[in-house]
């Protein structure tokens, strides 16, 4: 598909692997908007970025909603939404006093804000003559990590209603993608490491994205998820195993 002359949303824009995306969509020549809810950091990043940006909570209706409709006055349309907010945390149900509420968040924020964004962005993605949505997951939708219980579930939902999405919105000529980062030095994966697993830059991973992008390669696995999704396949109880026992960081 063709990238560039889109209006892009990215969630989650102002660091990390959104803002790496936002920064090549960019340079590709695309109106880029990013969104996130500290609005200092999100208003330095797009400062620095030379990109529109909105303060918005994905998980919250009301600011979603006020998004959609400044993008529909600014632009009139969307051409491709980039689901890449989200939120980690390594922890153990035994030791840690906010298991509740680390749950709810990941799965509010990882699992159904984007697809509840998905969908109050239809009209404004049906006006473009090419739209397209990319879910960013993780390699961890192959298999799951100890240490992160409900992320792992909330990207594992991600991948599996991305492919549900793909083939209902095919009809209406919206392309989903998914973008299955591994490892990725941002400030998320901060202090975790797992040996063996050297952790990709997030241009690596962009790398992946738009070269998957170009080709409409749907599923697009960057770096070591490639191997995550072979080892998933091969011998799931292995890997599990040899995650496990590589987990240093906390
Ligand atoms: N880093 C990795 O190793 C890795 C691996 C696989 C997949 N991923 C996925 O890649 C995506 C990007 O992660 P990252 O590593 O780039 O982490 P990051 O640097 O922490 O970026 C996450 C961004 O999401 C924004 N965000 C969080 N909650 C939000 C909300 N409710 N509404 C709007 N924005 C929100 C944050 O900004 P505010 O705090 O200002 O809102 C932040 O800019 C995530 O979906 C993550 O799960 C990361």
């Amino acid at each position: 598909m063709n990238l560039s002359g889109n209006v892009i949303l990215v969630t989650g824009g102002g660091s990390g692997i959104g803002a790496a995306i936002a920064t090549r969509f960019k340079a590709m020549g695309n109106p880029v908007i990013i969104c996130g809810r500290n609005k200092i950091k999100l208003q330095a990043a797009a400062e620095n970025m030379g990109v529109n940006h909105i303060v918005c909570d994905v998980s919250d209706e009301q600011q979603v909603k006020a998004m959609l409709e400044q993008i529909n006055q600014i632009y009139g349309h969307l051409d491709i939404l980039v689901n890449c907010a989200g939120v980690m945390h390594t922890y153990d149900f035994f030791s840690d006093p906010d298991t509740a509420s680390r749950i709810q968040t990941e799965i509010e924020i990882n699992a159904i804000a984007p697809l509840k964004l998905t969908y109050a962005a239809l009209p404004l993605l049906q006006q473009s003559s090419h739209p397209a949505i990319v879910f960013v997951s993780s390699g961890l939708a192959y298999i799951p990590f100890f240490a992160t219980p409900a992320y792992s579930g909330s990207k594992a939902l991600i991948h599996h209603s991305a492919q549900a999405l793909r083939q209902q919105f095919k009809k209406h000529g919206i392309r989903v993608f998914e973008l299955l980062p591994p490892i990725t030095d941002t400030p998320m994966a901060e202090g975790v490491d797992v040996k063996g697993f050297k952790k990709s830059s997030p241009e690596e991973v962009v790398d992946a994205l738009i070269d998957g992008m170009l080709k409409e390669k749907f599923e697009i696995a960057a770096g070591a998820s490639r191997q995550l999704r072979f080892m998933s396949r091969l011998a799931p109880g292995f890997l599990f195993k040899q995650m496990t026992q590589a987990f240093e960081g906390k």
